[in-house]
């Protein structure tokens, strides 16, 4: 029997497990091209309890098998817009996809295509086998193919080994779709979430980019939205409150219940991902929809926070806004002002907040139960393991400083190089330390993230250079020895070259363990989707590490494509994986009421 199409009745998984060894694999044989071998891997892992389960198997199967065997599963792979005499060797998987992309070009291509092809040609003169792309897309429902060219020339430029691992990873992506399509599961949840940041990223600073400081027109434009949505989910209270968070509140079957507080925040850094912060507002958000569409009151409140400020982009400051609920909001960072000189302060009337309401935004701790928060992982881990989501064990504590660098601006033909006052050399020398200082201890991070000479000229030895630090760890005393060791390394690069320096703190933040009892719920929660509940540190910082001051606190992760990258417009992630987070959220919802938290 061929693989079952996908107008024939979907599968179910039970009749995949209780079928005979041939027959499962007679009804995947489409789901990995030409290579039965991955499904034979699973079969001996019956009873699958769930797709999340199988996939994770498929794709384990396919990391774990010897790279011959895996390159020979690259090779079985069609390439893209396969000209003529190859479509008719297209499995009708293949064919599906790639009609579906306009990639199946009979007689003369557009340049377009050709281009294509070009490319497709290059790609494997250079790695030795075809590009592979989940066409489909993260959405699932097709990449345009101009997406797909552009996507082709960046891999293009990828090391072969890491391409080989993203190739590996792509055929996974497919195969995923595949066996969604079998088994007639559609991530409508996840969907949502992920149509949902795509609208709201239409709303940015920047041209061309998606950029959103605090409190800008496009900021603004994210709370009206965001107030939009959440109302539309039946919240029963959606307000903005005084330091800017939309703050949307569902509440329990017994008004004296306490709250379950959850979200993350919607401010971005400059040329941002569509999902850093914001997955975390949406998954809560569709979340409590569900329970508003069914008629269903949980025995405690949910608080679902969108957010105003953590990226620290606009103001010096950063983690504003969950720090406003921690009551940790410090006034003088009122008197901060950014890159035009415009005060925080003015800056929140003239968004018509009132900077008086902030003190009153702290978080009664007795009120609430606890927070909760879902985040992509913005790093490689989930992505290299194929894992759609991680449990984190701690937050990583971070400091971030702001320094200056002085020396004498002088002209760059006559000066003699041993005579310069270079602030520039100096700041450069200090990212070089910094660099190894943090590279010699495990769990330990350092970045010059700014490195500036304010009114430079291309022929003048720079005589001011600005630059930042951010340096953080799993335990506050390595990051605060490190601090200490680059601030020292400051001090002895400035005197050798005879030149000034100053500096100032502008964020402390202290490393932030899961509570347990919180964690153990996101573990059962990931292992009811019939994952392995992957235990890792959270190497970015998060609105949780503010709450975790005043309330137990524990966030779970999603896996991010292209390795994971974030802080970076390739930042991807599935709707597969946005519906296994949801999912994973309303269970930990289950949970609480069954144990009868209120
Ligand atoms: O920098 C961070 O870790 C976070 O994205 N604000
Ligand atoms: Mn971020
Ligand atoms: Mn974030």
């Amino acid at each position: 029997m061929t693989s079952a199409s996908v107008t024939a009745p979907p599968l179910t998984l039970d009749a995949l497990n209780r079928a005979d060894a041939p027959r499962a694999a007679a009804w995947l044989a489409g789901v990995y091209e030409h290579s039965p071998w991955v499904v034979d891997a699973a079969l001996s892992r019956r009873p699958w309890c769930s797709s999340a389960q199988l996939k994770h198997l498929l794709a384990t199967a396919v990391r774990e098998a010897p790279r011959e065997r895996q390159l020979a599963l690259l090779r079985a792979h069609p390439e893209l817009a396969a000209k003529p005499a190859q479509v008719g060797g297209l499995t009708p998987e293949s064919r599906r996809e790639q009609a579906g992309s306009g990639l199946l070009l009979s007689g003369a291509v557009d340049a377009q295509a050709a281009r294509l092809r070009e490319l497709n040609a290059e790609y494997v003169a250079r790695f030795g086998w075809p590009f592979i792309l989940a066409v489909r897309g993260p959405r699932g429902n097709g990449l345009e193919r101009a997406d797909i060219a552009a996507t082709l020339e960046s891999r293009l430029r990828h090391p072969a080994d890491a391409e080989f691992a993203e190739c590996l990873r792509q055929v996974n992506r497919i195969a995923a779709l595949r066996l969604d399509d079998l088994l007639g599961e559609v991530p409508e949840l996840g969907q949502q979430a992920w149509d949902c940041a795509e609208l709201l990223a239409r709303h940015s600073d920047a041209e061309g980019a998606l950029t959103v400081t605090y409190l800008t027109p496009a900021h603004r434009a994210c709370q009206v939205q965001l107030l939009r949505w959440m109302t539309e989910c039946g919240f029963d209270d959606v307000h903005i409150d005084a330091v800017g968070n939309v703050v949307a509140t569902y509440r329990g079957q017994h008004p004296s219940a306490r709250t379950l507080l959850t979200g993350s925040h919607f401010d971005t850094v400059r040329n941002a991902g569509k999902y850093d912060g914001r997955l975390g507002i949406f998954v809560p958000m569709i979340a409590v929809r569900e329970l508003h569409r069914a008629g269903r009151r949980l025995p405690y409140s949910v608080e679902v926070v969108a957010f105003a400020e953590e990226e620290g982009q606009r103001f010096p400051a950063t983690f504003l806004a969950s720090s406003a609920l921690a009551g940790t909001f410090d006034p003088s960072w009122l008197e901060q002002r950014d890159a035009e000189g415009i005060l925080l302060r003015d800056a929140l009337r003239s968004a018509g907040l009132d900077p008086a309401g902030i003190p009153l935004l702290a978080r009664d701790p007795a009120r609430y139960l606890g927070f909760v928060e879902v985040h992509i992982e913005q790093g490689p881990v989930l992505d290299a393991l194929d894992l759609p989501l991680g449990v984190v064990t701690s937050i990583n504590g971070s400091v971030r400083l702001l320094g200056e660098v002085t020396g004498l601006a002088s002209h760059a033909g006559t000066t003699p190089m041993g005579q310069r006052r270079d602030a520039a050399a100096a700041v450069a020398e200090l990212a070089l330390f910094l660099e190894q200082r943090a590279a010699a201890e495990p769990n330990l991070v350092g970045t010059m993230g700014m490195l500036n000479v304010p009114d430079g000229s291309i022929n003048v030895v720079p005589g001011r250079c600005e630059f930042s630090l951010d340096i953080r760890a799993t335990a506050d005393a390595v990051r605060d020895a490190c601090v200490a060791d680059v601030l020292a390394a400051l001090r002895r690069i400035v005197n050798r070259r005879g030149l000034q320096c100053a500096w100032r703190e502008t964020s402390r933040v202290s490393a932030a363990p899961s509570h347990p009892a919180w964690q153990a719920r996101w573990e059962r929660a990931v292992q009811s989707l019939g994952l392995p509940a992957h235990l890792m540190p959270s190497g970015a910082g998060h609105d949780a590490m503010k709450l975790h001051a005043v309330m137990p606190q524990a966030m779970l992760f999603v896996r991010g494509g292209n390795a994971g990258i974030s802080h970076n417009p390739l930042e991807t992630v599935t709707t597969g994986d946005a519906q296994f987070a949801v999912q994973a959220f309303q269970h930990l919802l289950g949970q609480l009421a069954e144990e009868g938290s209120m």
